[in-house]
């Protein structure tokens, strides 16, 4: 390469970074600017200017710190070693993130190219509620900011107008002192608000029984036209693997939800995702103490694929512990479930720093489960009241 060239190409190096810490692609073809793919603008660079708009306004909100933070994935507290923060650790590399976007299109996903509006259309006038534990927080926050075009202000609010109500949707603390969840704040329901009368909600639950009570329970009873929305439900990871309790709380859930159903949004179970620590097909605890993590025991130095053999073995097969009890459960009361296990078993690669092979850095498996709940929505439509 003459001088000529190396300089071209240092121009070419220095003008794509460029594209890539503004958003936009170069089209070499046509030479003019395209925007980033929606999902891939998210893993090259934090919308700072968002957040602090999302955050102007807060002081004094009973959310407290939930009030603000929109698209900022570089402040999730798991993403962080210590009180220490350095840049945006919640983002997955970006390279990674391209490989995914490949792989996904040649099983007829276009992640890459999935756009706002398709979500947005399958839940306009509605308030879609996603009510779960912290994965489904994660969720949440990957759902909210792709709809960000749609947004009628920055600010989050209370789900509902009945002060009694959003005190039953707060979290307060789980006694289970292995997990050091003693210390965890209070957790108050947040919604964000979109156009035409269209909400995005998170509740967070961690047994399978506060979904009906308190949480349905009081939804029904204080939101307006709440036959009209939809509710993604989840819990499973806050029970240990093989605990009894975990089918006896999906049988009264499942009660809950046909003697109310009428009254009640439109129910969507959701899996309860693969974990990928070192321990026995990726889980992190077990019910009895034998295994894993539980009692502060020794965490895997990194997360890992399932072997082969896992892969091929009855359990993982049927969608892990969690999943074979859940599904059958709800299948026998006909809930709708939404099944995004099996397409996110490879996302091994995709977690958060800290040794947690639980939640997921963005965009990956959020994103990708937002493009499968897209899906699931559509073919839910007809059967969804006007
Ligand atoms: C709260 O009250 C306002 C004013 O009456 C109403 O427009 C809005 O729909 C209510 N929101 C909810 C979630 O009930
Ligand atoms: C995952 O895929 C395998 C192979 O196609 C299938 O047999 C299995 O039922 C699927 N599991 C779940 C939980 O969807």
């Amino acid at each position: 390469m003459g001088p000529r060239g190396i300089f071209t190409s240092i121009y070419l190096t220095s003008l794509l970074i460029n594209c890539i810490q503004t958003g936009y692609s170069l089209d070499t073809s046509d030479h003019f600017l395209t925007p980033m793919p929606h999902v891939l603008g998210m893993s090259v660079k934090p919308d700072t200017a968002l957040r602090d708009r999302s955050c102007s306004g807060c002081e004094g909100s009973p959310l407290g710190m939930s009030c603000c933070g929109l698209c900022a994935f570089w402040e999730n507290p798991r993403s962080q070693s210590g009180v220490h923060h350095h840049g945006w650790e919640g983002q997955c590399n970006a390279r990674q993130v391209a490989g995914l976007l490949s792989n996904l299109k040649e099983q007829g996903i276009d992640l890459e190219g999935f756009q706002p509006q398709e979500l947005f259309d399958q839940i306009k006038g509605r308030t879609l509620w996603l009510i779960g534990d912290s994965q489904t927080n994660y969720w949440f926050l990957a759902v909210e900011c792709f709809l960000k075009d749609y947004l009628v202000q920055e600010k989050r609010g209370q789900p509902t107008n009945s002060t009694e109500a959003n005190m039953w949707l707060i979290k307060f603390i789980e006694e289970l002192p292995h997990r050091g969840s003693r210390k965890a704040e209070p957790r108050p329901s947040m919604c964000t608000s979109y156009q035409e009368n269209t909400r995005v909600c998170f509740v967070r639950i961690h047994k399978v029984e506060e979904a009906a009570h308190p949480v349905l329970r009081v939804l029904k009873r204080t939101v307006p036209n709440f036959h009209r929305d939809i509710a993604i439900v989840n819990a499973g990871l806050h029970y240990g693997v093989g605990d009894p309790g975990y089918r006896w709380s999906m049988e009264y859930f499942a009660k809950f939800v046909r003697e109310h159903r009428q009254e009640l949004a439109t129910i969507v179970w959701k899996d309860t995702p693969p974990q990928h620590f070192d321990f026995e097909n990726g889980y992190y605890w077990w019910f009895d103490d034998s295994k894993g993590g539980t009692a502060g025991g020794p965490k895997s130095e990194k997360c890992r694929a399932l072997t082969q053999e896992e892969l091929g073995s009855e359990e993982i097969l049927a969608g892990g512990w969690f999943n074979q009890v859940a599904f059958e459960v709800m299948r026998a009361s006909r809930v709708s479930v939404f099944n995004a296990y099996n397409h996110t078993l490879p996302l091994w690669d995709f977690h958060l720093k800290d040794k947690d092979c639980t939640h997921f850095c963005n965009p990956s498996a959020y994103e990708l489960w937002t493009y499968l709940l897209k899906e699931h929505l559509k073919h839910l439509q007809p059967w969804l009241p006007a």
